[in-house]
C-alpha cells in the first residue's frame, strides 16, 4: 500500500512524501506510520501512546476523516492509497504532531472546571445507576484526542467559539448536581 504522509518542520516548506508499506492482515494505520518511520525515514514525527483508542494522542486526518490512526485497520478504508494529515485548527508543531494546548484553554475559557459545593466531605450522591450519572455518562467518555475540533468548521469560522471539546465538558459540570459552579 501507499502512504501519502503530510511532511513539515519548521524552516522548511510543507510537502507530500509517500512511503511503500507492506500491507498485513490486522495493520492499522498507526502500524504502516510506524513501519514507514522504523524502516524508511526516522525523521518522520507522529504521536502515540496507548495503541489500544484510550490515551487519544494519534488522532489526525486519515483519508479526509479525523480517526484514530490505531484504531483505523488499512482494510476499512478499502484502499491501497492511504493520505495521512494532521488535526486542523491546531497550531502545527511538525509532521503529524499539533499542539492540543487550545483544548485545555478552550475548556477552561468556558469555566468547564468542577467547584465543589460548601458542605461537608461525604461519599458521592450520585450513584452509577441513576439518571443523572447516565445523562452524563457518555460525555465522560471523552479522551481529549481533539478530533471533533478538528473537524468542526465553527471554530475556523470563529475564534471565540469553544468548540465541541469544551462544550461537551462544560456539559458534564453543568449538569452535575453536586458542583456549585
Ligand atoms: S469529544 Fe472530541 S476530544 Fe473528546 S474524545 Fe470525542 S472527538 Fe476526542
Ligand atoms: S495511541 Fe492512544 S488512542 Fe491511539
Amino acid at each position: 500500500m501507499v502512504l501519502k504522509v503530510f511532511r513539515w518542520s519548521p524552516g522548511f516548506r510543507e510537502r507530500i512524501q509517500r512511503f511503500w508499506v507492506p500491507a498485513k492482515d490486522g495493520m492499522t494505520v498507526l502500524d504502516a506510520l510506524v513501519d514507514a518511520q522504523r524502516r524508511l525515514d526516522p525523521t518522520l514525527a507522529f504521536r502515540y501512546a496507548c495503541r489500544v483508542g484510550m490515551c487519544g494522542s494519534c488522532g489526525m486526518v486519515i483519508n479526509g476523516r479525523e480517526r484514530w490512526a490505531c484504531r483505523t485497520l488499512l482494510k476499512s478504508l478499502k484502499t491501497r492509497i492511504v493520505t495521512v494529515r494532521p488535526l486542523y485548527h491546531f497550531p502545527l508543531i511538525r509532521d503529524l504532531v499539533v499542539d492540543l494546548a487550545p483544548l485545555a484553554e478552550q475548556t477552561a475559557r468556558v469555566g468547564a472546571t468542577f467547584v465543589p459545593k460548601e458542605e461537608p466531605a461525604a461519599f458521592a450522591r450520585v450513584g452509577a445507576a441513576a439518571p443523572e450519572r447516565q445523562r452524563i455518562d457518555p460525555a465522560i467518555e471523552c479522551i481529549g484526542c481533539g478530533m471533533c475540533v478538528s473537524a468542526c468548521t465553527m471554530v475556523a469560522n470563529d475564534e471565540r467559539f469553544p468548540g465541541p471539546a469544551a462544550l461537551n465538558r462544560f456539559f458534564t459540570v453543568v449538569a452535575d448536581s453536586r458542583d456549585a459552579g
